[in-house]
């Protein structure tokens, strides 16, 4: 790539995460920018760090008149809640996230606080935990992941997943951003691909996380 098209992204996509926190400031909350698992003391096999989801991703896999009120919301590896944010402004009977680290959580915790006049789903649960150690709630019907995980522990997940399913049968809507672990997806022969769409990206590096899909999985 030329090098003048180079250092334009590069000053394009620095003016983006300035605005993004200038943005966040002004709104009294911090989901903006990256942070690795080796900053919180956290990191580990499988695990990937913090990034916030674009804040229109849900929106585009997910329509209001979409969700009943019946309908419980998960997002696995919550980080600091930028997701959870929007999933509370719809009517979702209950809203969860799942966090590794409690650092992060603290921070989503404020989020949702400096947020509360826009929520629709008044409960709203912040768990701290590994996910490995969490079981999946046999009411949850969607399911939010911003490729947190990968390997095993995706499997272990998806197969908690299955599980709860198929014991207290129910269609489960899995909303996955950067779905790195498609392929796993697919070999379980469960889940139909209902929806996709590609995302804008400033930079060649992005492109792996320029996919959001959504995809059903029935009872057996
Ligand atoms: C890419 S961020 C996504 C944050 C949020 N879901 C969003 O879309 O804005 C992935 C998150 O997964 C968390 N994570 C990674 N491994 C995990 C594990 N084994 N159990 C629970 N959370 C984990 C990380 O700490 C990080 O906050």
């Amino acid at each position: 790539m030329p090098r003048l098209l180079r250092a334009l992204r590069t000053r394009l996509a620095s003016a983006r995460r300035a605005g993004s926190r200038l943005f966040e400031r002004a709104l009294g909350i911090d989901t903006a920018g990256i942070v690795e698992l080796a900053q919180l003391d956290a990191e580990g096999f499988e695990r990937e760090g913090y990034e916030g989801s674009g804040w229109l991703d849900l929106r585009r896999m997910l329509r209001p008149g979409e969700v009943k009120p019946d309908d419980v919301f998960l997002d696995l590896g919550s980080g600091k809640g930028r997701v959870l944010m929007l999933a509370a402004r719809y009517p979702f009977a209950r809203v969860i996230g799942v966090e590794l680290s409690e650092r992060l959580n603290a921070i989503a915790r404020r989020n949702l606080e400096a947020g509360r006049r826009r929520r629709r789903c008044k409960q709203v649960e912040l768990i701290t935990s590994d996910v490995l150690d969490y079981e999946i709630p046999d009411d949850a019907t969607v399911v939010y992941m911003y490729n947190p995980f990968r390997g095993a522990t995706f499997q272990v997940v998806i197969a908690k997943l299955i599980a709860s399913v198929d014991r207290r049968p129910r269609t489960v809507r899995l909303i996955y951003l950067n779905p790195k672990e498609h392929d796993r997806l697919k070999a379980t022969g469960r889940f139909r691909l209902e929806r996709k769409a590609g995302r804008l990206r400033l930079r060649r590096s992005e492109a792996a996380r320029s996919y959001i899909r959504l995809y059903a999985l029935e009872a057996r």
